[in-house]
């Protein structure tokens, strides 16, 4: 077939101002766009800093978490670090913690310490009230909250 029969037959049915209208939608209002990661919607790495930092001053000093910061060394800096780097990544951003320490194996890595309901129930209560606290977009609070409720779950070792 002819160059030029291919040309008028490529021609979309509307002509090229419909084609040009569509790309412009499409690329500017993006309806079918992926919605942004929890990590970009929460406020990326600083509000992830805020809500660890605030997450173990809760634990070191309320009494609600005492049997769970018992657990954890004198020194809360290295655990702040850690959960740190795995929320960064966790959430959508950067892969922090594996590129220092490889897959995070969480419940392997909990399994020296005994967790069960109460002290995941300890752990959630410190949690949601950070998040309560630091998060203001509803919907990565929301997801955040449903998703540390059912990793703090998954976390569990010993019946009770
Ligand atoms: C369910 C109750 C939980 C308890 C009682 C608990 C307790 C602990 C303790 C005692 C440690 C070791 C000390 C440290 O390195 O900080 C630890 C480490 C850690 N936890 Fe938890 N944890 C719980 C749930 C979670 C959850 C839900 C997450 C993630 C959202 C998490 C993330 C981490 C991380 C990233 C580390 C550092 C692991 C490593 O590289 O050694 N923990 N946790």
């Amino acid at each position: 077939m002819p160059a030029a029969a291919i040309c008028r037959r490529a021609k979309p049915r509307g002509g090229y101002g419909l084609a040009v209208g569509l790309a412009v939608t499409f690329t500017f209002f993006q309806p079918y766009s992926m919605p942004e990661s929890i990590y970009e919607s929460l406020g990326g790495e600083q509000t992830l800093r805020a809500l660890v930092d605030r997450f173990y001053d809760l634990m070191d000093s309320e009494p609600e978490a005492a049997g769970i910061r018992a657990l954890h060394p004198e020194d809360l800096t290295e655990s702040r670090n850690k959960l740190f780097w795995f929320l960064v990544g966790w959430s959508g951003g950067p892969p922090m913690y594996i590129e220092r320490f490889g897959h995070p194996r969480l419940r392997a890595r909990h399994l020296p310490f005994p967790i069960g309901e109460s002290e995941r129930d300890q752990w959630l209560w410190c949690m949601n009230r950070a998040l309560a606290e630091l998060i203001t977009d509803n919907f990565a609070r929301v997801q955040l909250a449903h998703n540390f409720a059912q990793l703090a779950d998954f976390m569990r070792n010993k019946a009770g």
